[in-house]
C-alpha cells in the first residue's frame, strides 16, 4: 500500500528529518524545502544510483559538472530567452495567480482559444469560482541576476540567468568532451545539478519548486539514426530503473506529449508519469510528470555553432566562436549529431520513492506502525545498532564498538534514546533495513540479533560474521 496522499509524506518527512519547510523561522518561503539529515542521504543515494547506472555501468556515457551561471548568449541561442514562458493568468477577484495551460476548460482548447474562452467568461478561477480572469500573458521563467560588483540592476551587459535546465551546459561542452575523451558518436554526456525556474504555480511539496535538481543525459547520435525508436528504448531503460528503485509498475504510466505541447526544441517527447495523487477520484488527475524523454534533433548543437546556416544560407549564430559539428572518420562526413535526452528530477524521484515505500502494519498489541519499505540501496541508514539495556556499560560499549566497526562498510547508527520497541518503530519509519540488538547474552556468546524491517523476523548472528551478513542481505 503506497502513501494515500502527498500530505502523509510531508508530515513523515518533517517528523523524521527528511525534508523541512525552508526559512521556517521567518514564516517560510513559498515552496522552498530544506533536506534534513535523512533527506540528504536519500537524495545522495538516488543520485549515486543514477550515476552508477548511467555512467559506470555503460561504456558510452561521460559525466560533466558545468556552471549554473552561463554566458547569457547560451540562453539567447538555446531559445530560452524567447520561448521559456508560462502563460500567466490572474484572478481579479481573489488575486490568485494561475497557469492558463492548467485551467479547467469547458471545452478542449489551447493557446489563443483559451484566451477566447477567458474573454467569454467561460473559465472559472479554481480558488473562488470567479470568471473575472485576466487574459494569458507570457511570463519568462528564468531567474535573472546581475554579474559583477559594479553592475546596476538594469545594465543589460551584466544580465545573467540561473540555468533553468542542466542540458545547455552539456551542449556547449559537446566538443570539449568528445575531443578530450576521444569519443565517437554515438555517445552520451550526463550531468546532475541544480536548476531554477520562477514557476508561476509551484506547490505539492517537492514536486514543483523554484529550485530543484535534475539528472540529465544528452545522447548524441548520427542524423540518420532511428530517433523515435531510440526514444522508446530509453523509456524502457528508465521504466526498469525506476522499478529497480522499488517503484511499482502500476504507479508508472507513459504520456506521449501532443505536438502542440512540445517544447520548442523537441520533435517528440514521452513523459514517464507517477501516480502522485492517488486520492483524486478522477484517474487522469492522479498522474504528474516524473521525467521526460525527448528527441531534441540537432537543434541545440546547430544553435550554438558558428558555421550553422538556415535554409537561406544565413548564419544562425554570429556570436559563437566554435562549430559544434562532428567529423565521422569512417564515412568522412561532417554533421551536427542529433540528441535523445532523458531528463529526470532528483526531487520528483525522491517523492515517488517515498510514496511507494510507505506502508502500515499492525503489531501484536494492535498498534499501527509505519514502515518505509525503501530499497536497501536507497535507505539513508543501512543498520541501527541498539543496546537492549542502556544502563549496562558492557552492553553499551559492545554496541558502540559494533557501530564503529560497521561504519567503514555501510552507513550505521547507534541509538539508545528509548525502549527497544520504540527504537525498532523509529527505524522502521525511516526505512532502516536492519536493526542489530546487543543484549545480555551477547556478552557471553559474541552474537547479536538482526531484525528485518519488513518481516520483523530475527536471526542470531556472530559479531565476527555481522558485516558480511549485512552486506549480503543488503544486496538481496
Ligand atoms: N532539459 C529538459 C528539461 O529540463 P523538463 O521536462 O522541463 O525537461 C525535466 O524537466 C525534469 O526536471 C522533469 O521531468 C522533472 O522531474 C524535473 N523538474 C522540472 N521542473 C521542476 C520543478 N519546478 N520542480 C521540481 N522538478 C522539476
Amino acid at each position: 500500500m503506497p502513501a494515500p496522499n502527498i500530505d502523509t509524506i510531508v508530515s513523515l518527512a518533517k517528523r523524521r528529518g527528511f525534508v523541512f519547510p525552508s526559512s521556517e523561522v521567518y514564516g517560510g518561503l513559498g515552496s522552498a524545502w530544506d533536506y534534513g539529515p535523512l533527506g540528504v542521504e536519500l537524495c545522495n543515494n538516488v543520485k549515486q544510483e543514477w550515476w552508477r547506472w548511467i555512467v559506470y555501468e555503460r561504456d558510452d556515457i561521460e559525466g560533466v559538472d558545468s556552471s549554473i551561471i552561463l554566458n547569457r548568449l547560451v540562453w539567447q541561442y538555446s531559445g530560452h530567452e524567447a520561448t521559456f514562458h508560462d502563460p500567466l493568468v490572474d484572478c481579479r477577484d481573489c488575486k490568485t495567480r494561475l497557469r492558463a495551460d492548467k485551467l479547467e476548460l469547458p471545452v478542449e482548447a489551447t493557446g489563443s482559444d483559451v484566451a477566447d474562452l477567458i474573454r467569454q467568461k467561460r473559465v472559472k478561477c479554481p480558488n473562488c469560482e470567479s470568471t473575472d480572469l485576466t487574459e494569458p500573458r507570457a511570463f519568462n521563467m528564468m531567474f535573472r541576476t546581475t554579474l559583477g560588483a559594479a553592475a546596476v540592476e538594469d545594465d543589460p551587459t551584466a544580465l545573467a540567468y540561473l540555468r533553468p535546465e542542466t542540458a545547455q551546459g552539456i551542449f556547449i561542452n559537446f566538443l570539449n568532451v568528445q575531443t578530450a575523451m576521444r569519443r565517437k558518436v554515438p555517445f552520451g554526456i550526463a550531468q546532475i545539478g541544480k536548476s531554477f525556474r520562477n514557476e508561476v504555480t509551484p506547490g505539492n511539496f517537492i514536486l514543483r519548486t523554484r529550485e530543484f535538481e535534475q539528472m540529465e543525459m544528452e545522447y548524441f547520435v548520427k542524423p540518420d539514426a532511428e530517433h523515435l525508436k531510440l526514444v522508446d528504448e530509453w523509456v524502457e531503460h528508465y521504466l526498469e530503473w525506476f522499478k529497480g528503485l522499488g517503484i511499482r509498475s502500476d504507479n508508472l504510466q507513459l504520456h506521449e506529449v501532443p505536438p502542440d505541447e512540445l517544447a520548442h526544441y523537441s520533435k517528440r517527447t514521452v513523459d514517464i508519469m507517477y501516480r502522485y495523487f492517488p486520492e483524486r477520484p478522477e484517474e487522469p488527475r492522479q498522474w504528474e510528470e516524473l521525467m521526460g524523454i525527448a528527441y531534441r534533433t540537432d537543434f541545440d548543437l546547430r544553435s550554438h555553432s558558428s558555421k550553422a546556416v538556415d535554409e537561406e544560407g544565413a548564419r544562425l549564430n554570429p556570436d559563437s566562436t566554435e562549430d559544434l559539428s562532428y567529423f565521422d572518420e569512417a564515412t568522412k562526413q561532417r554533421f551536427y549529431p542529433h540528441v535523445i535526452e532523458p531528463a529526470a528530477g532528483v526531487n520528483r524521484t525522491v517523492l515517488a520513492v517515498l510514496m511507494d515505500a510507505y506502508s502500515e502494519k499492525t503489531n501484536d498489541k494492535g498498534e499501527m506502525r509505519v514502515i518505509l519499505k525503501l530499497s536497501p540501496k536507497l535507505a539513508p541508514i543501512k543498520a541501527a545498532i541498539l543496546p537492549l539495556a542502556k544502563n549496562k556499560p558492557e552492553i553499551v560499549g559492545m554496541a558502540k564498538a559494533i557501530k564503529r566497526s560497521l561504519q567503514p562498510v555501510l552507513r550505521a547508527v547507534y541509538d539508545d534514546t528509548g525502549g527497544i520497541g520504540k527504537l525498532y518503530a523509529r527505524q522502521d519509519e525511516i526505512g532502516t533495513p536492519f536493526c542489530v540488538t546487543v543484549d545480555h547474552q551477547s556478552l557471553e556468546d559474541e552474537a547479536v540479533t538482526v531484525r528485518d524491517r519488513d518481516t520483523w523476523e530475527q536471526d542470531r548472528i556472530k559479531v565476527g560474521d555481522l558485516a558480511e551478513h549485512l552486506q549480503n542481505r543488503l544486496k538481496e
